[in-house]
């Protein structure tokens, strides 16, 4: 679907969306629209419940008076509240109605309601961005769908007063879409496309933006000593790899880099600590962390974001076979410190102790964020409305968490404590890699706090409940949902660039 921006026009073909605030005022085109049908749209209103809620639609179909499929009369709520998260959810839940009527072509007209705090052309790109989101779709192994189930929707306008001002507030939103889509692309791939090779191959697709890629194999991890990254893929007829992905582009060029580390794995049946059957397909997307750390780095370079900064992602299949890791193996990481492996399931966390100590050792980090599909118990704890937020230091905790208001990807922070990390003391080594019956994902938390040496300011997002979505939502299809891309980007733009 392309989007674009135009001087406004009544169309006269496809579907016509026009504005109506709350409590039925009708926008400028929309009292257009009711003049050019002969009052179709107050009839209409009249005929609904529709109050021009900003979650609301009503569709007019085929008004009299007007070259249209239909009229939709789009509720923008209250001008005083609209926000641009606002927008995009009327941009997504266009798109979604749209193609669910048949559409192919579609027109919005806007006009910045009075008393707004947003302009015209913000409105209009946030919208534009909304209708991207919404019409990613994961189809690419679909080859008998019937046409009339598939997608219509071919071309959105967006008609405005100023498109050109509208074009370059989108630009870099735009971008930001693209990077999304490819993290949502590489999270629903399935495990026998995307494995440690594959995936950094398509880190490797960012050189063209002018990331610097590097990737180590297992001979080359070997000799750095990372042993806990190493033992989970031991089990696998597929090569572990670690990437590390470099945008430079902050004025200063020696400035520390703030860091992202993803747990990259490409799917976990557990190991020898074998998941049960029922649900184990979801596990393609254990790589979701490193999938969100390789969008982030794409839409920074893609809109030379002043910033310097550093991904670096784990990546290892999790496999049960005759060289597998068992239960009670110890191994020991890139830092020294020696793991007790009492599970095998719990292999993340093995990923990313060499990942965070590889990371801090070649670039000093300013901060690092880590993201990871880490465990079960944060769904428990969180449901899937909200990532779990772990850290070392308060300032970043508030800026990521707004961050994630400003995004729609929203955090909760959860506890870390001595006592906690008490937990994962071994008889037999320096940890061991479970904690007990309880808090689960702040054990986990405990383990990868370990790896991070002092005065790094840090933060670990367990995405687990959030990256993968069950129901479609105004600007997330069901499915892979990217979550992560936005709220760093985001951070990033805030934290480096808007001072
Ligand atoms: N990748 C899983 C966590 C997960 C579960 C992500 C469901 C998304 C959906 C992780 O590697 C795992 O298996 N964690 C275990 C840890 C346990 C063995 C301590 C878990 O959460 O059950
Ligand atoms: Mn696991
Ligand atoms: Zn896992």
């Amino acid at each position: 679907m392309k989007v674009t921006f135009a001087k406004p026009e009544t169309p006269s073909q496809g579907a016509y969306a026009v504005g109506v605030q709350e409590g039925r005022k009708l926008s400028a085109a929309a009292a257009q629209a009711e003049k050019a049908t002969k009052g179709a749209v107050a009839r209409a209103l009249n005929a609904s419940r529709f109050k021009g809620g900003k979650d609301e639609q009503l569709i007019v179909l085929a008004p009299q008076g007007l070259d249209v499929s239909r009229l939709i009369l789009v509720g923008f709520g209250n001008p005083a509240k609209l926000t641009a998260l606002d927008c995009e959810a009327i941009g997504g839940r266009l798109v979604a109605a749209l193609n669910h009527a048949g559409d192919r072509e579609g027109t919005i007209a806007i006009e910045s309601p009075a008393g707004s705090t947003l302009s015209e052309a913000e409105i209009a790109a946030r919208i534009a961005m909304g209708a991207r989101l919404r019409a990613y779709r994961f189809d690419k192994y679909r080859t008998k769908e019937k046409p009339e189930h598939k997608p219509t929707l071919k071309k959105l306008t967006i008609t405005l007063g100023d498109p050109h001002a509208a074009k370059k507030l989108f630009d870099p939103l735009d971008k930001v879409v693209d990077s999304v889509i490819v993290t949502r692309d590489l999270v629903s791939e399935p495990a026998n496309v995307i494995y440690p090779e594959t995936l950094a191959r398509e880190a490797g697709e960012l050189t063209s933006l002018g990331v610097k890629v590097s990737v180590l194999g297992e001979k080359e991890m070997k000799r750095l000593g990372m042993g806990a990254l190493l033992g989970v893929g031991q089990g696998s007829e597929r090569e572990s790899q670690l990437v590390t992905m470099q945008w430079n582009g902050a004025g200063d060029s020696k400035a520390k880099p703030v860091c992202f580390v993803g747990k990259g794995v490409t799917f976990d049946t557990g190991g020898i600590s074998i998941k049960p059957a029922a649900g184990m397909e979801d596990m393609k997307w254990d790589m979701g962390g490193s999938a969100v750390v390789i969008g982030v780095m794409r839409a920074l370079a893609a809109r030379k974001a002043k910033v310097n900064a550093v991904g670096v992602i784990g990546l290892v299949e999790n496999m049960p076979s005759g060289n597998a890791q068992r239960p009670g193996d110890i191994v020991t990481s890139m830092s020294g410190q020696t793991i007790e492996v009492l599970n095998t399931d719990a292999e993340g966390r093995l990923v990313l102790a060499d990942a965070l100590w590889y990371a801090q050792e070649n670039f000093g980090p300013s901060l690092i964020v880590d993201l990871a599909t880490l465990t079960g118990a944060i769904m428990v704890a969180l449901g899937t409305e909200h990532a779990g937020l772990f850290s070392n230091d308060d300032a970043l905790s508030e800026k990521l968490t707004a961050a994630g208001k400003a995004t729609g990807e929203l955090l909760w922070r959860m506890p870390l404590a001595p006592a906690y990390d008490r937990l994962i003391d071994s008889p037999a080594a320096d940890m061991k890699n479970i904690g007990g019956r309880y808090g689960g994902s702040i054990t986990a938390a405990q383990f990868l706090q370990r790896f991070i040496q002092k005065g790094t300011p840090w933060a670990h997002l367990d995405i687990a409940g959030v990256t993968w979505s069950d129901k479609d939502k105004p600007t997330i299809p069901k499915g892979a949902t990217a979550f992560g891309v936005r709220l760093l980007e985001q951070f990033v733009q805030r934290e480096f660039e808007d001072k």
